[in-house]
C-alpha cells in the first residue's frame, strides 16, 4: 500500500492532518493546509536552514512566505469548507510520488455546485520547484475566478520573522515577491508562474506583499477548468540574486505534466533504493513507507550546511532544532540506503564543530561538547525555561542543554557507524576522524577521578530518560563515553597506519600529547560501571533506591508519568521516559550476551512510560524485545511506533513528524525483526523473527557501495 487516504474533513484533527499530510523535497517542506485556508490552520512552509532569531530568545526555523496560496470564486462565492456544504471529500498522499490531491465536492451557501481538486508537490527533480494544480468542474453555468497568490504575511504563530524586500510582475504570468528576515537577514524569493496560453488574460494585483494573479473564466455546467501554479523558490543562502534564480525555476516546466513526470521518475529511484514491504499486514506497511518517507523529503541532499530537526520540516515543534535523534534514529536509515544523505548530515556536525569546541571550552573542558539543540551555527539553543505542563503561568527549567553530555558520543557512534558501512575512508580520514577524536578529548577532559570508588565518573548529567536529571554515573553516558574514548585511540592507530600525514596534522590540531593519550586510555580502563553480578546494570547511582511504582496502577491514563508526577517528583520514582541502559544495549549490543540482555529488559521494560513517555522509546523496545525472541511483545512496541504520527497517539503530531521515531521504525523492522547483524569485516547475516501474521519481510539496504535485497519469508 502506498496511498495515505482522507474520506472526511473533521476540523478537529486538522492540525495533525495538516502535519501527516506533508510533502516536500529535501530543500523544503510544506504542510497540509488547504490552499485557500481555513480558521485555525497552522499553515507552513519550512526551508532548511532559514533561521531566525527576532523575536525569539533562541533561534527558530523560519516559515517561509506562502506558496500555496489560491482562491476559488463560483459565480462570486468564495470556496472554504468553513461556509457551505461538503458533498464529498477525498484527500490522498501518493507516498510513491509525494503528490498530494484533495478532491471537494462542494455547494455553495446560496447552492452552486462544484468539484475541486487541488494536486501539489515539491519537486524532487527541481528542488527550487513546487507546483500546483487547481481543476473545477462546475455543475452550473455562470462565471469561476482563481486568485493565485504568494503571500508574505506568514509568521510563527504569531511572531514575525520577515520585512518585505520587493514585489513586481515580471511579465503577464509571472510575478515575483522577496522578503528578508529580520535578524538574520536571510532573503527568500518565490517566484509565481501561471502557465497557459488559452486561459484568459491574468489581472495582476500588486497588493502589498501578497502580490496576486487573479483569472476569470467562463463556466459551463459539466466542462472543467485548470489552472497550473508553478512556483520557484531560492534564498540568499543559495545565490546573491535569489528573485532572479526563483524566476528561473518557475519558468522552467514546460507542461503540469513533464514537470510532474520529472519528479516522479526521482522518486522511483529513490524509492528503489530503499525498497521495504511487509505482507501480511497493511498497517505495519503503510506505516514504515510513511516514516520513510517523511525522512526522505526531509533530507537535505544537496547542502551540508543543515540538520534534519526533530519533527523534520513538517511542524512548529522544537522550532526546527536538531538532536541525537538524527544521529541514533534517523541517520542509520540513510547510512545503509542513502550514504550521500547521511555523509551531508555528519558533515553539518563537522561544519559545527567550531560551535562544539566553544561549548566545551565555556564549561571549562576541552575537546567538541555538541549542542544538545542545534540549529544554524551548532550554538546551543535547549531553551534554558518552558511553560509548565501542570501551571502554564510557571515555567521549568530544561536542564538538557547543561547536562545532556552524551550527544557527543551519539554524533562519534554514527560517524563510526557511517565509516564502517560505507568505507568511504575519504571521508573518516577528512572529517569523521576528527569528529571521533575531538568527542573522545571532551569525554577524557570532563571525567571526573574518584579515589573513594578507583573510577572515573561523569557527574550531573542526565541520560536519554529524561525524567531523571543532575544524575551521577548514567549507565549510556558512561558506556558511550567510554566506547568514544577506545574509538578515539582506535582511529589514530588507524590514521598511523594509513594516513600518517593526517594522524600528524590532527594530533598537532587536538594537540594530541602522549600525556593526554595515556589520560585516555586511564579513562577508558577505570570508568565507572555499575553492573552487579546478574548483569543488572544501574541506571544511575542511587536509582535502585528511588521508589517503585507499578505503572499498572495508574491505568487507564492519557497522561506520560511526568505529568502525573511532575517534574520535580518524577525525579524520585523508577519510571523511564525512554528506554536507557536497554539503549545502550541495542547500540554496543555484541559486547553483551543475550542474558546480561535480559535481566535490563525484564528489570527496565516494567518501569518504562512506554504509551506516553517519549516516542524515541517504543521502536528501540521493540528491537531489544526482538533479540530476546519475544515477538508479540517487539510487536506491540513496534506498533506502538508505527501509529505515533498516524494516530496521533500522544496528541501532539500538529506539532510536526516525530522523526526519531520514524527512524526508529526502519530500524525495527531490518535491526528488529529482519535480525541483520553487520559485521566489521563487512559481512552480514540475518537473523529473521518476524511476526506470526507476517507472510514476508523485504528491504534492500546498502552496504560498502553495493546494494543487497532481502526477503524473508515466514514460514
Ligand atoms: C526526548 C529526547 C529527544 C527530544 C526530541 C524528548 O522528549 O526525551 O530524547 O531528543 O524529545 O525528540
Amino acid at each position: 500500500m502506498w496511498t495515505l487516504t482522507e474520506n472526511s474533513f473533521d476540523p478537529s484533527s486538522q492540525h495533525h492532518k495538516e502535519t501527516i499530510f506533508t510533502i516536500g523535497n529535501g530543500y523544503l517542506s510544506t504542510r497540509g493546509a488547504f490552499e485557500e485556508g481555513y480558521p485555525g490552520e497552522s499553515r507552513a512552509t519550512f526551508v532548511h536552514g532559514v533561521f531566525d532569531d527576532a523575536p525569539v530568545v533562541f533561534t527558530e526555523l523560519v516559515n517561509a512566505p506562502d506558496w500555496l496560496s489560491m482562491q476559488v470564486l463560483l459565480n462570486g462565492e468564495k470556496f472554504s469548507l468553513a461556509s457551505g456544504e461538503i458533498l464529498d471529500y477525498l484527500r490522498e498522499l501518493d507516498l510513491r510520488t509525494g503528490l498530494l490531491t484533495r478532491r471537494v465536492r462542494w455547494q455553495s451557501p446560496s447552492g452552486q455546485v462544484a468539484t475541486i481538486q487541488f494536486e501539489r508537490f515539491a519537486s524532487l527533480a527541481d528542488q527550487h520547484l513546487l507546483a500546483l494544480r487547481c481543476q473545477v468542474w462546475p455543475e452550473f453555468d455562470g462565471q469561476i475566478e482563481i486568485r493565485a497568490a504568494l503571500n508574505g504575511h506568514a509568521d510563527n504563530q504569531g511572531l514575525a520573522h520577515w520585512n518585505h524586500v520587493t514585489q513586481r510582475q515580471e511579465n503577464r504570468d509571472t510575478v515575483g515577491l522577496q522578503t528578508r528576515t529580520r535578524s538574520s537577514g536571510i532573503h527568500l524569493a518565490l517566484a509565481m508562474r501561471l502557465p497557459g496560453t488559452n486561459s484568459p488574460e491574468p489581472d495582476y494585483w500588486d497588493t502589498e506583499n501578497i502580490p496576486t494573479l487573479r483569472q476569470v473564466f467562463p463556466a459551463h455546467n459539466g466542462q472543467p477548468i485548470t489552472l497550473v501554479k508553478f512556483v520557484g523558490i531560492a534564498t540568499s543562502r543559495d545565490t546573491d540574486q535569489p528573485l532572479e534564480k526563483a524566476l528561473v525555476h518557475a519558468a522552467r516546466p514546460e507542461s503540469w505534466e513533464a514537470a510532474l513526470e520529472a519528479h516522479r521518475q526521482a522518486w522511483e529511484q529513490e524509492w528503489e533504493r530503499c525498497e521495504v514491504s511487509i505482507e501480511g499486514d497493511e498497517e505495519a506497511e503503510i506505516a514504515l513507507r510513511f516514516s520513510l518517507f517523511q525522512l526522505l523529503i526531509a533530507a537535505p541532499r544537496h547542502d551540508k550546511r543543515v540538520n534534519i530537526g526533530a519533527k523534520t520540516l513538517s511542524g512548529f515543534g522544537y522550532r526546527g532544532h536538531a538532536f541525537w535523534d538524527t544521529e541514533i534514529f534517523m541517520l542509520p536509515v540513510f547510512t545503509y540506503t542513502a550514504p550521500h544523505i547521511a555523509r551531508n548530515l555528519l558533515d553539518y556536525r563537522h561544519l559545527t564543530l567550531p560551535a562544539a569546541r566553544e561549548k566545551a571550552r565555556q564549561a571549562g573542558f576541552e575537546g567538541a561538547w555538541f549542542a544538545w539543540e542545534s540549529a544554524d551555527t551548532g550554538e546551543e539553543v535547549t531553551p534554558t525555561w518552558v511553560p509548565d505542563f501542570h501551571d502554564k503561568k510557571k515555567l521549568a527549567r530544561v536542564w538538557t542543554g547543561d547536562l545532556a553530555i552524551h550527544i557527543s558520543a551519539d554524533v562519534a557512534y554514527a560517524a563510526w557507524q557511517y565509516w564502517r558501512a560505507t568505507g568511504d575512508d575519504a571521508w573518516f580520514t577528512e572529517s569523521g576522524a576528527e569528529l571521533v577524536l575531538d568527542t573522545a578529548k571532551f569525554f577524557a577532559s570532563r571525567a571526573e577521578w574518584q579515589p573513594e570508588r578507583g573510577c572515573y565518573a561523569y557527574s550531573d548529567v542526565i541520560g536519554p530518560d529524561e525524567y531523571h536529571d543532575h544524575n551521577d554515573n548514567n549507565a549510556y553516558t558512561n558506556r558511550l563515553a567510554q566506547w568514544n574514548i577506545q574509538t578515539g585511540l582506535q582511529t589514530l592507530n588507524w590514521l598511523e597506519k594509513n594516513q600518517p600525514e593526517k594522524a600528524t596534522e590532527l594530533a598537532g590540531t587536538l594537540d594530541l600529547t602522549p600525556e593526554r593519550l595515556s589520560k585516555w586510555q586511564d579513562v577508558a580502563e577505570k570508568i565507572c560501571l555499575h553492573i552487579d553480578p546478574t548483569g543488572l546494570i544501574e541506571q544511575f547511582d542511587g536509582f535502585f533506591a528511588l521508589k517503585d511504582v507499578n505503572l499498572a496502577d495508574y491505568e487507564p491514563r492519557t497522561k506520560s508519568m511526568h505529568e502525573i508526577f511532575g517534574v520535580e517528583a518524577a525525579n524520585q520514582y523508577q519510571v523511564l521516559k525512554q528506554p536507557d541502559v536497554l539503549m545502550v544495549q541495542y547500540l554496543l549490543h555484541d559486547e553483551y550476551t543475550d542474558e546480561q540482555i535480559r535481566v535490563n529488559y525484564d528489570y527496565y521494560t516494567p518501569r518504562t512510560d512506554h504509551t506516553y513517555g517519549s516516542s524515541l522509546g517504543p521502536s528501540i523496545q521493540a528491537i531489544v524485545a526482538c533479540l530476546m525472541g519475544d515477538v508479540d511483545e517487539a510487536y506491540e512496541h513496534f506498533i506502538r511506533a508505527a501509529r505515533a504520527d498516524l494516530r496521533d497517539v500522544r496528541g501532539n503530531a500538529g506539532d510536526g513528524i516525530h522523526a526519531a521515531s520514524a527512524g526508529g521504525i526502519w530500524q525495527a523492522l531490518v535491526f528488529g525483526f529482519g535480525g541483520l547483524r553487520i559485521h566489521p569485516d563487512g559481512q552480514w547475516e540475518t537473523h529473521p523473527r518476524l511476526p506470526k501474521h507476517w507472510k514476508s519481510l523485504t528491504f534492500r539496504f546498502t552496504l560498502r557501495g553495493q546494494q543487497h535485497l532481502v526477503r524473508l519469508e515466514n514460514r
